[in-house]
């Protein structure tokens, strides 16, 4: 058979190839973006109860009520931000799942998306096999920072859809205020859909603060945010995740979502529903993920890897570029065959794959874990 693809230029990702790597050569893995460590027990008894209470069967379609609505309550305290948990909030399988049906549900053949590189790798195969464009703008090491008239002379007729991350993966840098006041004002009286990918809202260090797209009132009008409870709660395979977005937006993702899941896990849902009640489990996460970040940028200090700390996300970027000259990828490689650590080389998540000779740490591991990894990067 002769088939078309619809994909032709896409390959193994690259948390395949090096965890694959990673486990062929015994090292230590902090390539893949998931914690090492367990999920609260309480919560994982949670998930026990729901079981045992009988909560095994297809869960509503926009997902289960006291979890809609805890979001939604979250979305108040914390943000101060109405989303109506009967039609604007919907339970998704992770975060990637919103993302897809985002895209599918509002992308038609050549609509262009403009998004911001380094990117994460899910959103481009996404708008491609959709059969839309994407309109990449390349953020630079060390800052990342966004030249926002660049993006509005990115912006066409054609131009349906703009995707930010904040906190971005992987370069662990924050949006701030301005920039999403910037967002607001070019996208003001335009039909821009934004796709806010905030997975890492919860992991944001030094006190500075989160900059949701819902804390400013007419982005959050075109705007959807997606969310992942794998990452707010270390349990990456449980693939919980949810979106919120307004009604009349959330109308044709709910069509899509429909035929493509219906809907998710069960027992889930209603576990992290009374979770969540309690503040304190995501209130804690900078504090948390700060002392890790920290722990592992000491143990490194007086090596020859340079460094901004991160500003979020559980991801730290080293520039090796005093060590050698070799492209991120064959360093990435020898990295983990020579000296058994593994790591993402940034250019993977770049336009062209731009190598600007750095890699991608994953600190969400235990503390022992990250400092036998710092002891190799130190001697390196
Ligand atoms: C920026 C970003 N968005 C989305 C996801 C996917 O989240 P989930 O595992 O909930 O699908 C990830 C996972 O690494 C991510 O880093």
């Amino acid at each position: 058979m002769n088939h078309r693809s619809k994909l032709p230029n896409i390959e193994t990702t690259i948390f395949t190839i090096m965890s694959n790597l990673a486990n062929t050569h015994n090292a230590i893995n902090l390539s893949q973006g998931f914690p090492n460590f367990k999920s609260d027990q309480k919560l994982i008894e949670l998930v026990v109860d729901a079981m045992n209470s009988g909560y095994n069967q297809y869960a509503p379609m926009l997902g289960a009520m006291p979890l809609r609505a805890a979001i939604a309550e979250k979305y108040q305290q914390v943000y101060q931000a109405n989303y109506n948990p009967e039609d604007e909030v919907v339970i998704t399988c992770g975060a990637t799942q919103a993302i897809y049906t985002i895209i599918s549900a509002f992308i038609h053949a050549e609509d262009e998306v403009i998004l911001f590189k380094p990117a994460y790798d899910c959103y481009e195969p996404a708008i491609a096999v959709n059969g839309g464009k994407s309109v990449a703008i390349q953020l630079n090491y060390p800052g990342y920072q966004i030249d926002w008239k660049l993006v509005e002379s990115s912006i066409t007729q054609k131009t349906k859809m703009i995707i930010i991350n904040t906190p971005q993966n992987p370069c662990g840098t924050v949006f701030s205020k301005e920039d999403m006041l910037e967002l607001q004002r070019i996208t003001k009286d335009t039909n821009i859909i934004v796709l806010s990918d905030e997975v890492y809202e919860h992991m944001v260090f030094d006190g500075m603060e989160h900059q949701s797209a819902c804390l400013f009132p007419d982005l959050k009008e075109r705007t959807f945010i997606t969310a992942s409870f794998g990452k707010t709660f270390h349990n990456t395979g449980w693939k919980l995740g949810y979106c919120c977005g307004p009604s009349a937006l959330m109308k044709e993702f709910i069509k899509v979502h429909q035929y493509n899941v219906y809907c998710v896990n069960h027992p889930t849902q209603i576990a992290i529903a009374t979770y969540m009640n309690d503040a304190s489990t995501y209130n804690s996460l900078p504090a948390f993920f700060q002392q890790k970040r920290d722990l592992f940028l000491n143990a490194i200090k007086g090596g020859r890897f340079k460094w901004i700390p991160t500003q979020a996300t559980y991801f730290q970027v080293l520039d090796y570029s005093d060590i050698t000259n070799e492209n991120d990828i064959a360093y990435a490689k020898r990295l983990t065959i020579e000296h058994g650590l593994a790591a993402i080389p940034l250019s993977v998540f770049n336009e062209n794959k731009r190598d600007q000779k750095v890699l991608r740490f994953c600190f969400a591991k235990t503390d022992e874990t990250l400092l036998k990894a710092a002891k190799i990067l130190k001697t390196i």
